[in-house]
């Protein structure tokens, strides 16, 4: 048994209708969960998304693919780098990259493809920087349903269209941004009845929820959690999830979220350094994490409202401090992920530097996508590898 609503989060009007993804006075909604007969234990033993049923807003059979129950690593050669700039702290990354579409996408992507069966609806539509798009076809496949998929022509990284592609989805390239991309896909949405899942649908985000869940069941609940801020819905469900383990008496507090964004598409953190409740958008934003390439985040209410209210803060780290962070849990750590997962290591290295860490701080730092999404910007850093001739002496000669 799960009592819920959608709940504006801005005049608190709510719905029981659930085919609706903002409130008539344009603000986001929330799944408001009244009641639940909590049937798991935070006992250490994942299992993935569907662990947590119980708290998740679903109905019928899930369509899975065995989501979630991502590894946490200890990393201690990052806690090495801290201690050089005078913070002692554990650091743990949990690795999304390490999902069935290689993106913390999916956790969303099975209860929002869930949603869209139980809602009868025939397709399912997105605007994505690449890791959504790849994680709804593949689970518009599983369920067998249509996709269709709105991206920045040109800015998307290699293995995501790929993935879009190869799992069957109708993949549209448009000449704009990934900004342009999600105004004009809501609209067909509504023209044609399509189930919208990018991340201003409420359902999907409850997914994205159970990270908070496994973090908690693993280590119990950290002092900070650091992740990538591109439209901003990850971080608020994040938050949304420790407070209903609060809320359900699992655990009794709640880490201080923060955001980290690239330099180029920066609008939460000018947002909550200015102390504001709402983001200048950035008109034109880049940047070569292009999974937060993105200037106007359709969460940022959301998403500025977790990091107030949980005391954490906002960072904005640079392009070669992403690529020097990848490289660093790469090379050091033995963890691949794409440029704007890297954010996240990056901004702690930052706000350590700039004392804003505390000493003894339990950290977990979200990597969201697979280093193999994007294997043009690993070539492009890295370089080619070095061509020698078919014999024993040349390749001696280069060791
Ligand atoms: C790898 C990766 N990291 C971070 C993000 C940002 O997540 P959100 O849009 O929920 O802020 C995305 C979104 O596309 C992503 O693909
Ligand atoms: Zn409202």
């Amino acid at each position: 048994m799960i009592e819920y609503s959608l709940k504006c989060i801005e005049c608190g009007r709510e719905y029981s209708k659930e085919d609706i993804y903002t409130c008539e006075c344009g603000g986001l909604l929330e799944v408001s969960i009244k009641d639940a007969d909590i049937s798991f234990k935070l006992d250490g033993l994942l299992s993935g998304v569907w662990k947590y049923r119980s708290l998740l807003p679903i109905k019928i059979d899930p369509i899975t693919l065995k989501e979630g129950n991502t590894p946490l690593y200890r990393c201690k050669k990052i806690e090495e780098i801290l201690k050089k700039e005078g913070v002692n702290s554990e650091v743990y990354v949990k690795h999304e990259g390490a999902n069935p579409s290689g993106s913390f996408k999916d956790r969303g992507m099975t209860v929002g493809v869930t949603k869209a069966i139980e809602l009868d609806k025939k397709a399912v539509a997105c605007a994505s920087t690449g890791n959504t798009s790849a994680s709804m076809a593949m689970y518009a496949a599983k369920a067998g349903i249509r996709a269709y998929v709105l991206l920045p022509a040109g800015k998307v990284a290699l293995g995501k269209v790929a993935q879009a592609l190869m799992h069957g989805a109708k993949v549209i390239g448009i000449r704009g941004n990934f900004d342009q991309a999600l105004e004009i896909i809501r609209e067909i949405c509504k023209i044609e009845g399509f189930y919208l899942l990018n991340s201003v649908n409420p359902f999907r985000l409850e997914g994205q929820k159970t990270i908070a869940f496994e973090i908690a069941d693993e280590i119990g609940v950290p002092d900070r959690v650091i992740l990538p801020v591109g439209n901003a819905g990850n971080i608020s469900a994040i938050y949304k999830g420790f407070k209903e383990l609060v809320k359900f008496g699992l655990t009794d507090s709640i880490p201080k979220m923060t955001g980290i964004q690239a330099k180029g598409a920066n609008p939460v953190f000018r947002a909550i350094i200015e102390g504001k409740k709402d983001i200048d958008p950035v008109k034109n934003p880049e940047t070569v994490a292009t999974a937060i390439r993105i200037g106007q985040p359709v969460n940022a209410k959301k998403a500025i409202r977790a990091i107030y209210e949980s005391k954490g803060t906002a960072e904005e780290v640079s392009d070669e401090e992403i690529i020097d962070a990848q490289k660093i849990l790469a090379s050091l750590e033995g963890i691949g992920v794409e440029p704007a997962s890297a954010a996240s290591i990056a901004g702690l290295i930052k706000l350590a530097k700039e004392g804003v860490i505390e000493n003894g701080e339990k950290i977990v730092c979200i990597t969201t996508g697979h280093l193999l999404k994007d294997p043009e910007t690993v070539i492009k850093v890295c370089g080619k590898p070095i061509e020698v001739d078919a014999n024993v002496e040349a390749v001696r000669s280069v060791l």
